[in-house]
């Protein structure tokens, strides 16, 4: 990749700081300065978060590729953050041409127009960024922090264990202050079930799916969190959501 023109820095160091009440980007990083980074975190987190790591926005999805590692190379190749969220904004529209089935399949068009473009910014600004988000945009997007005496339920709903995916990061449940959309609404769905009701959907995803979803929810949390978990976690649930 070539070095940004002299031109076109000191043009995007002139437009860098706070747009519109929005945040926008900064300096040398040459990420279009009327994208909206905030805007781009918070559906960041709630729409491909699910599936991908990116440690600023507290996202830990497994099923594709941590985004950190992914342009951590790139950058050091000298790739431009402006060029990567070219690249982002591409993959958004148009991800692999594979069946949902597939391991490599992403789904297309989860944000589109201006919003796709404020997502491709905030990864570009934020893949393998060093150091934590400010301001604003400290307090938007991924996982809240989880205070240490937190219950054990809540714990792993928002944390997740080992190998066992955070359920935020695929649901909303007001308790959690959790708001990601790719499963159902939890607070809606789950009431008047009983635990043990909720602790069978959690082992056993795809015996009964949600109606306008699809079958992703992971398939091993039976043998991933001990009985002990699954029963906080599902007592948890039902005390939350009545
Ligand atoms: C259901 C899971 C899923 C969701 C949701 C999802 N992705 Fe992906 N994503 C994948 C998978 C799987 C791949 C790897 C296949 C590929 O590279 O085409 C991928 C690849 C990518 C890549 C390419 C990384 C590389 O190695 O070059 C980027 C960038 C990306 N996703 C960004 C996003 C953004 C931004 C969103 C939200 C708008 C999103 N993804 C939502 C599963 C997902
Ligand atoms: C990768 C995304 C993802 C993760 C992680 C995830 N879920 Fe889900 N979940 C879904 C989707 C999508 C559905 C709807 C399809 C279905 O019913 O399987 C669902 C359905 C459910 C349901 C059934 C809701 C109903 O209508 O009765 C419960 C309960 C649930 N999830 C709880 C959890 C808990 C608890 C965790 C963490 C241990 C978790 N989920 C982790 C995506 C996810």
């Amino acid at each position: 990749m070539s070095q940004t023109p002299f031109r076109t820095r000191l043009l995007s160091i002139a437009a860098c700081g706070v747009l519109a009440g929005g945040v926008s980007a900064c300096e040398h990083d040459n990420i279009d300065p009327g994208a909206d980074l905030l805007a781009g975190k918070k559906a960041f987190a709630q729409k491909c978060g699910s599936c991908h790591v990116l440690e600023r926005a507290g996202t830990q999805g497994a099923t594709g590729p941590s985004l950190d590692a992914a342009f951590d190379r790139a950058l050091r190749d000298g790739m431009g953050r402006g060029t990567i969220q070219g690249v982002v904004h591409d993959q958004i529209l148009y991800p692999a041409n594979v069946p949902q089935e597939s391991e490599a399949y992403m789904p297309p068009k989860l944000v589109t127009g201006k919003l796709a473009r404020d997502v491709a910014a905030y990864v570009a600004f934020a893949a393998a960024r060093p150091g934590e988000d400010k301001g604003k945009l400290a307090a938007a997007g991924g996982t809240p922090p989880v205070p240490a005496d937190a219950p054990p339920g809540l714990k792993l709903f928002v944390a997740g264990k080992d190998d066992a995916q955070a359920c935020g990061n695929c649901h909303t449940l007001g308790a959690a202050r959790t708001q990601a959309t790719t499963g159902p609404d939890l607070d809606a769905v789950l009431k008047g079930k009983s635990a043990k009701e909720i602790e069978k959907a959690i082992v056993d995803p795809s015996a009964e799916l949600t109606p306008g979803f699809s079958d992703i929810m992971p398939k091993d949390y039976g043998e991933a969190l001990t009985d002990a978990e699954l029963q906080e976690l599902a007592d948890y649930l039902a005390e939350q959501t009545g």
